[in-house]
């Protein structure tokens, strides 16, 4: 059985959010949509199929990392502590982690999606019975003040995976990593994922995968526009668009308009010519460095940093405190 003991706080983008930020983006110049919204029920599958693909190295990379240090990451971060995953989604990751914490921590999953939520959280509780678990549904950028206190009173680690930082301009990265910082305690921690700038050939394939799994999830916006939002358009006469910008250091992905066409939302109209696109997603990638640059800036003291063999990703240990000591950075050999 589930150890949750609060009841899941119904805190999930609406329909209105939705709608809102498509008027808004397409009223831009370049028209734009945020990513947030790929993940509704069907676009957060394909972005689990991402995952799987030989293209898309970050996950197994992120893994391999939390395999080969997963032990001696939770010794760092402190084996009773509370470990908080920010927008957990399937939580595939996290048992590497798990299964290092002793039975009196706790893990708080907290993710938009109610359902996903449930059955990872469902799935790690089975797999780890002793283990506190207070799944929360809320957006993490919106957690209500308190709530993480009210949960445990355990030292906080804020667990970010995935390289979801790169999501955000690094203005934004700043902006977000100094609320985790307000956030969290003060004798608290930040555990995150960060992918690395490499050669643009590796960046290009991992963003257009040959089974098409990332432009099927870039595409599924447009789906649900029409699902959701009743907007008039053909999916059809849209392509998928992605490629490594060397100087904004970021893969950019764009919907591209295939002809001169117009998409109508309610009763406003949003032309688009033949080649201008939407841009549906920036994916910024960093170096150790320019990273531990911008954690600085938003108060945070890079403690430890694991990375693969290739160098290809990197898995940062953040604290708050100056006094906490610095480990050296470990390489997989
Ligand atoms: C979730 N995020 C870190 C992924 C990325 O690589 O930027 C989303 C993604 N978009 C296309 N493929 C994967």
């Amino acid at each position: 059985m589930m150890r949750s003991e609060s009841p899941v706080p119904q805190t999930v983008p609406d329909e209105d959010e939705f709608r809102a930020s498509v008027h808004a983006g397409l009223r831009q110049q370049p028209k734009t949509i945020p990513p947030k919204f790929f993940y509704d029920a069907h676009g957060s599958h394909l972005f689990d199929l991402i995952c799987t693909t030989p293209e898309y190295y970050p996950t197994r990379t992120e893994t391999g990392i939390l395999k080969r240090y997963g032990a001696e990451i939770v010794e760092l971060i402190g084996t009773s502590c509370a470990l908080i995953e920010l927008g957990s989604g399937s939580a595939i990751k996290t048992p590497l982690l798990l299964q290092h914490l002793a039975d009196n921590a706790v893990y708080v999953p907290i993710d938009i999606c109610e359902s996903n939520l449930l059955q990872s959280t469902q799935r790690l509780q089975a797999m780890f019975p002793a283990l506190h678990m207070r799944p929360l549904c809320v957006d993490y950028t919106r957690i209500p003040l308190h709530t993480l206190k009210r949960l445990s009173d355990r030292r906080q680690v804020f667990f970010f995976p995935g390289s979801t930082i790169g999501n955000y301009t690094p203005e934004d990265a700043v902006q977000l990593l100094k609320q985790f910082a307000e956030m969290v305690d003060r004798n608290g921690a930040l555990l995150i994922g960060v992918d690395c700038k490499k050669a643009p050939e590796i960046l290009n394939a991992a963003y257009n995968d040959a089974q098409g799994y990332t432009a099927a999830f870039n595409l599924n916006l447009l789906t649900r526009m029409q699902r959701e939002l009743d907007a008039q358009l053909d999916a059809n006469h849209f392509a998928h668009y992605a490629f490594y910008n060397a100087a904004l250091g970021r893969i950019e992905m764009h919907l591209v308009s295939q002809c001169d066409q117009v998409i109508r939302l309610g009763k406003e109209s949003f032309p688009l010519d033949e080649g201008e696109t939407i841009h549906t997603e920036n994916s910024y990638k960093y170096t150790a460095h320019e990273f531990q640059q911008l954690a600085r800036a938003a108060g945070w003291h890079l403690k430890t940093t694991w990375s693969d063999h290739g160098g290809l990703f990197n898995m940062h240990y953040l604290s708050l405190s100056t006094t906490e000591p610095r480990h050296l950075a470990r390489r997989m050999r």
